[in-house]
C-alpha cells in the first residue's frame, strides 16, 4: 500500500474546511444568527413576502415598490408550465418519489429554456425568475396528480404563497397559513455552502448551464442527511404513534389522535431508545454548522404552533416537544429548520414526500444567487485525494 504522507490531512465532509468567500448569506454558529445579504432571516420573515427576499438573494438590496410591482408581475407571468413539462412528468410513476419529477422537471425546463446556453448574468437572472416561477406548478401538479384530481391553472391575482397553496388544494388558504407557508420558504431559501448549494457551485465551475446546476442541487437535496430530511421527520412521528395506539389499545390510525399525552410520551422514549441503541440517526435534529440549535428553528416553530392553533392538533405539538426534549436530554441535540417544517406541511395538507419538492421550490432562489455569484469569479472546483488503493502492478 502507499505509505500516507505524514502532511497530508483529509478533510472528511469538507468539514471546517473554508472554500469560498460568498456575500449572499452569513451562518454565525457562534451567535446562532443567519443574514441574508446582511438582514436577519427573522426581520425578513416577519415583515417581507417571499417575492421581496428572492429579488433581495439575487440582486443584494431589498426591491423598491416599483422594483418589486415590476418584479412580481414577470413571477405571475412564469407560473405557467409548458406542455412537454407536463408530458414528461405524466410519464413518470406516481410511485416514484416527487424530486424524482422536480429533478425531471427542472432538466426539461433547462432543455427548453431559449438562453440555455447563455450564462451572462442577465440571462441567468432570466431563467433563476423562470425556474422560480415555474416550481410551485410543478410540485401542485405532482401532488394533485398523485391524488388522481386535475390540476388547477395559477391565479394571478394571488402572490406566491397564496397561489401556491390554491393550486395545490384547489382553494384560497387561510391568511394566517399563506404566512406560514411564506415563512416556511423564507426561511428555507438559503444556507450559505451547505450539500446542494456546493453541488450548483461546482457544477456551475465546469461552465455547466444554470439548469444542469439546479437538476444537480435537487439530487443533493434529495438525501434525508439534507433536504429529504423534513419528510423523514413525520416518517419518525408516524412510527411513534402507531406505537403508541399499540401501546394504548386505540388502533393504529396514524393520525395521532385519540393516543392519550402520557402514551405518546412514554412511546417517544423507548422509540427514541431503540433508535439511538440501533445507531440511527434522529432525522430533522443536528447541523453540521450550528451546535447549539439551528437560527432559523424558533421562528419556524412559532408558525408551527400558529399551525397547531389553526388546525386544533395539539397531539402533534405534544409530539413535536416530547421528541425534543427526549432528544435533549438523550444525546443533548437539538433540531434543525426540517424538525418544524415537516409537521407544519403536513398539518396543511401538504402528502409528506411532497415536502422536500416544497424545500426545493424556496432554494431554488438561494442557488441560483450561489450560481451567478461563482460565475463572477469562477475557478473551477477539483480537489486533491489521497490515493490509498493497491500499488501499481502489472497486468497479467
Ligand atoms: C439541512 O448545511 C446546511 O446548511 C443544511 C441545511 C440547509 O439549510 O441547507 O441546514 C438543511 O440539511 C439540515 C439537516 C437535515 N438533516 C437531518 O436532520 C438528518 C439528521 N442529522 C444528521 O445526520 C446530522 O446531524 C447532520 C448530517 C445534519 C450533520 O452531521 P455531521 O456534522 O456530519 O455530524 P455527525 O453525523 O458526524 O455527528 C456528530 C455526532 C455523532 O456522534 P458521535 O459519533 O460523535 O458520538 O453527533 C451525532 C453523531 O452520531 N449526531 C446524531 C445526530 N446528529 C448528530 N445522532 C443522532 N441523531 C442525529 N440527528
Amino acid at each position: 500500500m502507499t505509505q500516507t504522507p505524514e502532511a497530508t490531512k483529509i478533510y472528511k465532509g469538507l468539514a471546517g474546511v473554508v472554500v469560498d468567500t460568498t456575500r449572499i448569506s452569513q451562518v454565525n454558529s457562534d451567535t446562532n444568527s443567519l443574514l441574508y445579504r446582511g438582514y436577519p432571516v427573522q426581520q425578513l420573515a416577519d415583515k417581507c413576502s417571499f417575492e421581496q427576499v428572492a429579488y433581495l438573494l439575487w440582486n443584494g438590496e431589498l426591491p423598491t415598490v416599483e422594483q418589486l410591482s415590476e418584479f412580481e408581475q414577470q413571477e405571475r407571468a412564469g407560473r405557467v408550465l409548458a406542455d412537454n413539462v407536463k408530458a414528461a412528468v405524466d410519464l413518470l410513476p406516481v410511485r416514484a418519489h416527487p424530486m424524482d419529477i422536480c429533478r425531471t422537471a427542472a432538466s426539461v425546463m433547462g432543455a427548453n429554456h431559449p438562453l440555455s446556453e447563455d450564462s451572462s448574468r442577465e440571462a441567468n437572472m432570466r431563467k433563476a425568475l423562470d425556474l422560480f416561477a415555474a416550481m410551485p406548478a410543478v410540485v401542485a401538479y405532482d401532488q394533485r396528480r398523485r391524488r388522481g384530481l386535475q390540476a388547477v391553472p395559477a391565479r394571478d391575482d394571488l402572490n406566491y404563497s397564496a397561489n401556491f397553496l390554491y393550486m395545490t388544494f384547489g382553494e384560497e388558504a387561510a391568511p394566517e397559513v399563506v404566512q406560514a407557508f411564506n415563512v416556511s420558504m423564507i426561511l428555507y431559501a438559503e444556507h450559505s455552502f451547505n450539500a446542494s448549494t456546493f453541488t450548483a457551485r461546482v457544477i456551475t465551475s465546469t461552465l455547466a448551464d444554470l439548469h444542469s446546476a439546479v437538476t444537480g442541487a435537487i439530487g443533493a437535496l434529495k438525501g434525508p442527511l439534507h433536504g429529504g430530511a423534513n419528510e423523514a421527520v413525520m416518517h419518525t412521528f408516524e412510527q411513534i404513534v402507531k406505537d403508541a395506539a399499540g401501546a394504548d389499545g386505540t388502533g393504529a390510525d396514524g393520525s395521532g389522535s385519540g393516543v392519550s399525552g402520557s402514551v405518546v410520551a412514554g412511546s417517544v422514549k423507548s422509540w427514541l431508545d431503540i433508535a439511538l441503541a440501533d445507531k440511527k440517526k434522529i432525522m430533522g435534529f443536528g447541523h453540521r454548522v450550528y451546535k447549539n440549535g439551528d437560527s432559523r428553528v424558533p421562528t419556524m416553530k412559532a408558525a408551527m404552533d400558529r399551525m397547531v392553533a389553526h388546525y386544533n392538533r395539539p397531539d402533534l405539538g405534544e409530539l413535536y416537544s416530547a421528541l425534543e426534549s427526549a432528544m435533549g436530554e438523550a444525546k443533548n441535540i437539538k433540531p434543525n429548520l426540517d424538525y418544524p417544517a415537516g409537521p407544519t406541511y403536513h398539518l396543511m395538507g401538504f402528502d409528506t414526500q411532497m415536502f422536500t419538492p416544497l424545500f426545493v421550490a424556496s432554494r431554488i432562489t438561494g442557488w441560483t444567487a450561489h450560481i451567478m455569484e461563482q460565475l463572477e469569479a469562477n475557478s473551477l472546483i477539483r480537489p486533491l485525494s489521497l490515493y490509498d488503493g493497491v500499488d501499481e502492478r502489472e497486468v497479467p
